[in-house]
């Protein structure tokens, strides 16, 4: 039994994923922004899987300080974190420019995850796991953009915050790799039937499962136990490169930067 903490656990993928894996009766500590569909989600659950062991975390990572919050409470309840599924992510939304004036997709899909895990680094050790959700859709990202100083379409904004998110995996991969958790970006798979799918591209839109399945065998299995950085991707059932603005070791430390000052600032 594993102690797991999934974020965007209230819809799609990250749902699916909640299911699958209360289902075989792991310690789940379930993150949403919404605290009635983190209710509806957990009353589900328990009824469906009655020794399920689950607990609700409210946080809107688009907000810097419910970030901060949301690591301090998973803490006050486990010691210990065997896996991290940073898998909450936005595409499209009204009105894209957070409280701190940055784009929510950076923030939501890049930003909270990185501040997410340096929070809860200590606690998790080598046999712990990082699995952060990435996608196809990757682009060079600007980093004026990063900092909020110009804004980028919902597409660009979207790619450029997974290439974000792929990018400081190959960092923190690299520098955990023998004393923390090893950490690894995953494309669940392109076009799975998720709201965010569907507002998007208007589309139904494939299994959710599949995605879910990726996320369990990147937690769970021998095959994702010696990553240190890696990306994979699951349109291809194979781990990849990804686009190669992210193979330069200047760009991720330039990214990095980035990220620290922002963080700093905030
Ligand atoms: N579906 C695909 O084909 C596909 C392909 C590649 C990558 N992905 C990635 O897979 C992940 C899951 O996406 P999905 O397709 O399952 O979409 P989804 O159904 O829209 O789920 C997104 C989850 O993130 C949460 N979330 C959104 N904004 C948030 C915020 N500000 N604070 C906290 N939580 C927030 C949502 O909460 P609510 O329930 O309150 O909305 C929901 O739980 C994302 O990172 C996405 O980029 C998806």
């Amino acid at each position: 039994m594993k102690t797991i903490l999934i974020t965007g656990a209230t819809d799609g993928i990250g749902l699916e994923t909640a299911k699958m894996l209360a289902k075989e009766g792991h310690n789940l500590f379930l993150h949403g922004r919404s605290q009635g569909k983190l209710d509806n989600v957990k009353g589900a659950l328990e009824a469906q899987f009655p020794k399920s062991s689950i607990t609700v975390l409210q946080a809107d990572l688009s907000l810097f300080d419910d970030v901060k919050k949301l690591a301090v409470e998973l803490k006050a309840n486990t010691d210990r974190l065997d896996i991290l599924i940073n898998n909450a992510g936005v595409f499209s939304i009204e009105n894209p420019i957070t409280a701190a004036g940055l784009d929510a997709r950076f923030m939501v899909n890049t930003i909270a995850p990185y501040m997410l895990t340096l929070s809860l680094v200590d606690v998790m050790d080598e046999h712990s796991r990082v699995i952060n959700v990435s996608s196809a859709a990757q682009a060079p990202v600007n980093f004026a953009a990063l900092r909020g100083e110009t804004q980028l379409s919902d597409g660009a904004a979207y790619a450029q915050s997974k290439l974000g998110i792929t990018m400081w995996t190959a960092y923190l991969g690299e520098k955990y790799q023998l004393n923390g958790p090893k950490m690894v970006s995953v494309n669940p798979k392109s076009l799975l039937g998720s709201k965010m799918v569907k507002d998007a591209y208007g589309i139904a839109g494939g299994d959710l499962k599949e995605g879910a399945k990726i996320f369990i065998e990147a937690a769970l299995s021998e095959r994702f136990a010696n990553v240190a950085g890696d990306y994979f991707d699951n349109d291809h059932n194979t781990f990849a490169s990804p686009h190669p603005f992210a193979s330069y070791a200047t760009n991720r430390q330039a990214l990095i930067s980035e990220l620290e000052a922002i963080i700093s600032a905030n």
